[in-house]
């Protein structure tokens, strides 16, 4: 395999536009912080050099915190979302649901007006109840049944992801990349926190200006979406896990036990680059580490998918970044569209926009990791 076949084009510029980090000073979009999400502004970027408008209908097969949906729905342009993951599920339709803000404001006044009643917390794990001083989770226990008995399901919602964001603030969870540790240190009292966060949510409801369009996510696998027609949509814009990097329902227990007790997550069942059995190494020249065969296993899953359900004339953007290995650097951009170009794809553009030097034991340089967005086309 020649890996310089393609031109890869520099745009450092637009290095930040695939974080989250635009996104934490924005309405909604801030809703859920998630380290592994990119920016409104990067999809827009994407909208217009696609030339998509009201009549286009967009995909993002890995939606995790909605950013795809929500900038769709600024700009009135129909969009689906799909995760494996319950929680990015929740959180995509969480931020991109139609409200009623007077009706919000009223169950707030409700909720805040009821006294407290103390909580049985034997019925939190031991492992979840370190993360909390005693008096915080006899609150959110508390608000957590207030909450359960709201009846209209979006503002049910709605104020579950406002008192999981209030619970997480309050907590002494440390997120040490996929670890969890414990770190006491003073908390402010939750049910002053937990109304402030309520009251900013209504507040960026109102200073968010959604168009009419059509918004769908569903819980599933984006290696297997058959719930989705072929040649459906315009355009797909995305982010699929990284090469090498943390697994995603690890760090999240805590949420996944306080406020989706009835959903079973099994981290083994689906997520690309973990399950290294039964798989066919997509590149046996290479001799890659087994996560990366598995990974592009997995992708080459996903992107034949990606192409199925894209029309014909249909645009991808994906954003990849290279994997670090102790004895060397993946690269995941060159491998991705190697893939995409075998199932048929035209690969339009590789566009790197960050690259860190990657070293062994913090020494010797073994390679550079670039973060790349690759533009492919469906002929
Ligand atoms: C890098 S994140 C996407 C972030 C997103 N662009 C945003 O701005 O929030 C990747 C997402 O892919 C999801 N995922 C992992 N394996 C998947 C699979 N097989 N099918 C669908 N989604 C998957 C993860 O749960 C995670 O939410």
């Amino acid at each position: 395999m020649n890996s310089r076949k393609w031109i890869l084009e520099e745009r450092w510029e637009w290095g930040k536009l695939v974080t989250f980090i635009p996104n934490k000073s924005l309405p909604v979009y801030s809703w859920f912080y998630f380290k592994e999400g990119f920016s409104r502004d990067f999809v827009y970027l994407m909208i217009d050099l696609f030339k998509l408008d009201n009549r286009s209908v967009i995909l993002d097969p890995f939606v995790g915190s909605g950013t795809t949906l929500l900038a769709c729905k600024e700009k009135g342009i129909n969009s689906v979302g799909v995760d494996v993951a319950p929680l990015a599920v929740f959180v995509s339709q969480t931020k991109t649901a139609d409200y009623k803000i007077e009706e919000l404001i009223k169950i707030a006044k409700q909720i805040f007006e009821k006294k407290f009643e103390r909580q049985d917390l034997s019925q939190v794990s031991r492992f979840t109840r370190q993360f909390f001083s005693k008096p915080s989770l006899e609150d959110i226990l508390f608000f957590r049944e207030q909450v359960r008995r709201i009846e209209d399901p979006a503002a049910k919602n709605f104020f579950t992801l406002a008192l999981m964001n209030a619970a997480m603030k309050v907590s002494y969870v440390y997120k040490d990349g996929a670890v969890l540790r414990v770190v006491k240190k003073p908390v402010p009292p939750f049910r002053k926190f937990f109304k402030k966060i309520v009251k900013k949510m209504i507040k960026d409801l109102k200073n968010i200006h959604f168009k009419q369009c059509k918004i769908e996510v569903y819980l599933g696998d984006a290696r297997k979406m058959d719930f989705l027609g072929d040649d459906a949509f315009d355009a797909i814009i995305t982010s699929p896990p990284y090469l090498n990097k943390i697994e995603y329902t690890k760090v999240y227990e805590i949420e996944y036990e306080l406020f989706f007790g009835d959903v079973k997550v099994d981290p083994l069942r689906s997520y690309i680059g973990l399950n290294p059995k039964n798989i066919i190494d997509p590149f046996p020249d290479l001799n890659l580490p087994e996560a990366a065969k598995a990974y592009f296993y997995d992708m080459r899953l996903a992107l034949e998918e990606m192409f199925r359900v894209l029309k014909s004339g249909g645009k991808a953007s994906i954003v990849v970044a290279g994997g670090v290995f102790p004895d060397r650097v993946v690269e995941s951009d060159i491998l991705t569209a190697e893939l995409a170009e075998r199932i048929g794809f035209d690969i339009d553009r590789i566009i790197t926009v960050n690259k860190r030097v990657a070293t062994t034991r913090r020494v010797i340089k073994i390679g550079e990791a670039r973060e790349s967005i690759i533009i492919l086309s469906k002929p």
